[in-house]
C-alpha cells in the first residue's frame, strides 16, 4: 500500500472532501456561465449534451485526478512525479502537474474579477443602487461598474484577500472549516430562490426551456462548448481536484465520491437554471443575453417583483459564496507546492502567491477599462486568460492525464487505488483510453479551427472513428491482454 501518508493534512470529517470538492466545482461556472450558455445554445438540447459530457468525460477524468492525488500524496507536480516514478516512467510527466498548477492560477486571476462583480452587485443591491433602473440603466450601471479601475480593482482585491486568508489558514482550519458552512448555506439559498421563482409566473416556461430536449436546436459550437464547460465546471485539469484528492483518506471510495461531486455539481447547475430562467421569462426578457444575464437581466427582473430586493440580496450572497469556495481551490495547488516542496510556511505561501496573483488579476481587471485595447490578436488580457485556460490548458492537461492513466502508468496502481468491480473498471478504462481523449481532441480541432466540425451530420462518422481506434488500440496493446487475462 501507499506509504506516503500525510496524516496531519487529511480532511477531518467524512464530508470534508465532498464538501470541498463540490465547493470547488460549484461556482460561477454553474450559476453565471451555465445558465447563459444554456440560453445561448438553445436550452434543453444543450443541457442534454452537457450531461453526457459530464458523465462520459468529466467523471472518468475526475476519478483519475483524485486517484493521482491520493496515490501521490502531494501537489500536482510532486504527486504526478511520484506516480510516474512508481511506474518506472520519466519524471518529465510532472510537466502535467506544472500545467495544472499554472492553469488554476491563471483561471483565478480572471475569476476574481467576475467574483468581484458579484460582490459589487451585492453592495449595489444593499445600498439601493439598482432600484428603479430601466433596461438602459442596467446596461449603463454594468458599464460604469467596469469603467472605474479603482472600484473594480478594489472588489477583485477584496476577493483575492479573502481567498488568501482562507487558504493561508490551512486545509482543515481554513478550507474545510469554511466550505462546511458556505456550501450548505449556498444550497439553502438557492433552494429559496427556486421557491421564489415558482411564484414568479414564469416557472413553467423556465422548466420547458431547460428540459425540452430538441436536439435539432444544437449547433456543433454548442456541443464543443458543452465539453469544454464540463472541464471547467468540474474544476478539472487545474490542480484543484488533484490537490484536494491528495488529502483524501485511504478508505474513501473514489468512484462514489466522484459521482457525488459530479451529481451535486450538475444538480446545482440545473437548480441555478430553475432559479434564473423563470424570473427572466416572467419579465419578458431574453434568455440568450450572454454574460450579462446575471448582472443586467436578472437584477432588472428582480426590480419589478415583490420582495425583489430581498431575493436579489440572497442571490448575490449565494453567488459570492459559490465563487469563494471555488477560488480557494484554484490556488491550493500552488500553496501546497510552495509549502511542501519549497518548505515555505502556508501563510507565507498564500500571501506570496496572492501578490503575484493580484498583479496578474489587475491586468485582467484593467481589460474592462483603461486596458481595453491592450490586445493581441484582438483579445485583451482577460480574454486571453479565459481562452488559454478553457480552450487550451484544460483540454491539453485533461488529455495528458487520460493518456497517462490509460497507457503510461502500471495498471495495477490505479486499479488498486480505484478499487472498482471489474465491470466498472473496464468501463472506466475504456472511457479513459478512448472516449475521453477523442472527445478532447475534438475540442482542440474545433477551437484551433483545424477542421469544420458539424456534429449534427458527422456524429456517425466520429462514432466509427472511436470504434476503429479502440479496436486498433487494444489489438496493438499487449499489456491489456495480460491484464485481463490474469
Ligand atoms: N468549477 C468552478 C466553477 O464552476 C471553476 C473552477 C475551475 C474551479 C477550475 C477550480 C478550478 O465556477
Amino acid at each position: 500500500m501507499n506509504t506516503r501518508k500525510r496524516p496531519n493534512n487529511l480532511w477531518l470529517g467524512r464530508w470534508g472532501f465532498i464538501l470541498a470538492a463540490t465547493g470547488s466545482a460549484v461556482g460561477l461556472g454553474n450559476i453565471w456561465k451555465f445558465p447563459y450558455m444554456t440560453g445561448e445554445y438553445g436550452g434543453g438540447a444543450f443541457v442534454l449534451v452537457y450531461l453526457l459530457c459530464i458523465f462520459a468525460v468529466g467523471v472518468p477524468v475526475m476519478m483519475i485526478e483524485i486517484a493521482f492525488g491520493r496515490r501521490g500524496r502531494g501537489s500536482p507536480i510532486d504527486a504526478i512525479r511520484r506516480l510516474a516514478r512508481e511506474s518506472g516512467r520519466s519524471a518529465g510527466w510532472s510537466l502535467l502537474g506544472w500545467m495544472a498548477m499554472i492553469c488554476g492560477f491563471m483561471i483565478l486571476s480572471f475569476y476574481v474579477v467576475v467574483a468581484g462583480w458579484s460582490f459589487s452587485y451585492l453592495w449595489k443591491t444593499l445600498s439601493g443602487g439598482l432600484s428603479g433602473a430601466s433596461v438602459e440603466d442596467m446596461a449603463a450601471i454594468f458599464e460604469a461598474n467596469n469603467a472605474n479601475p479603482w472600484t473594480l480593482g478594489a472588489w477583485s482585491t477584496l476577493v483575492t484577500v479573502i481567498t488568501m486568508l482562507i487558504v493561508g489558514l490551512g486545509v482543515q482550519k481554513g478550507i474545510e472549516k469554511n466550505v462546511s458552512w458556505m456550501m450548505p448555506g449556498m444550497v439553502i439559498m438557492l433552494g429559496i430562490m427556486i421557491g421564489y421563482a415558482m411564484f414568479s409566473g414564469g416557472f413553467g416556461e423556465g422548466v420547458a426551456f431547460l428540459f425540452s430536449f430538441e436536439i435539432g436546436k444544437l449547433t456543433s459550437e454548442g456541443l464543443l462548448a458543452a465539453l469544454g464547460h464540463a472541464f471547467f465546471t468540474l474544476s478539472l485539469a487545474s490542480g484543484a481536484i488533484l490537490t484536494y484528492g491528495s488529502y483524501l483518506p485511504d478508505n474513501s471510495s473514489i468512484a462514489r465520491t466522484t459521482l457525488t461531486v459530479a451529481f451535486s455539481d450538475t444538480v446545482v447547475a440545473l437548480m441555478a437554471g430553475l432559479a434564473i430562467f423563470p424570473v427572466i421569462f416572467a419579465n419578458g426578457l431574453d434568455p440568450s443575453a450572454g454574460p450579462g444575464l446575471l448582472f443586467m437581466s436578472l437584477p432588472l427582473a428582480f426590480q419589478s417583483m415583490p420582495f425583489g430586493t430581498v431575493f436579489e440580496t440572497i442571490f448575490f450572497v449565494m453567488l459570492s459564496m459559490a465563487a469563494l469556495t471555488s477560488s480557494i481551490s484554484m490556488i491550493e495547488a500552488t500553496v501546497a507546492w510552495l509549502n511542501e516542496s519549497k518548505g515555505i510556511s502556508r501563510a507565507k505561501a498564500a500571501w506570496g502567491s496572492g501578490i503575484l496573483l493580484w498583479l496578474i488579476s489587475t491586468l485582467a481587471m484593467l481589460s474592462f477599462n483603461i486596458g481595453a485595447d491592450w490586445t493581441l490578436a484582438s483579445k485583451n488580457v482577460f480574454d486571453w486568460l479565459d481562452f488559454l485556460t478553457s480552450r487550451f490548458l484544460m483540454p491539453l492537461g485533461g488529455l495528458g492525464m487520460t493518456l497517462m492513466a490509460g497507457f503510461v502508468l502500471r495498471n495495477e496502481i490505479l486499479k488498486s487505488e480505484l478499487a472498482l468491480p471489474t465491470v466498472g473498471y473496464v468501463l472506466w478504462l475504456y472511457m479513459v483510453r478512448y472516449v475521453s481523449p477523442l472527445g478532447i481532441v475534438l475540442i482542440f480541432i474545433d477551437s484551433l479551427g483545424l477542421m469544420d466540425l458539424d456534429m449534427g451530420s458527422q456524429w456517425t462518422w466520429w462514432l466509427g472513428v472511436l470504434i476503429a481506434i479502440s479496436v486498433f488500440g487494444e489489438l496493438a496493446n499487449p499489456r491489456l491482454k495480460r491484464q485481463f487475462g490474469s
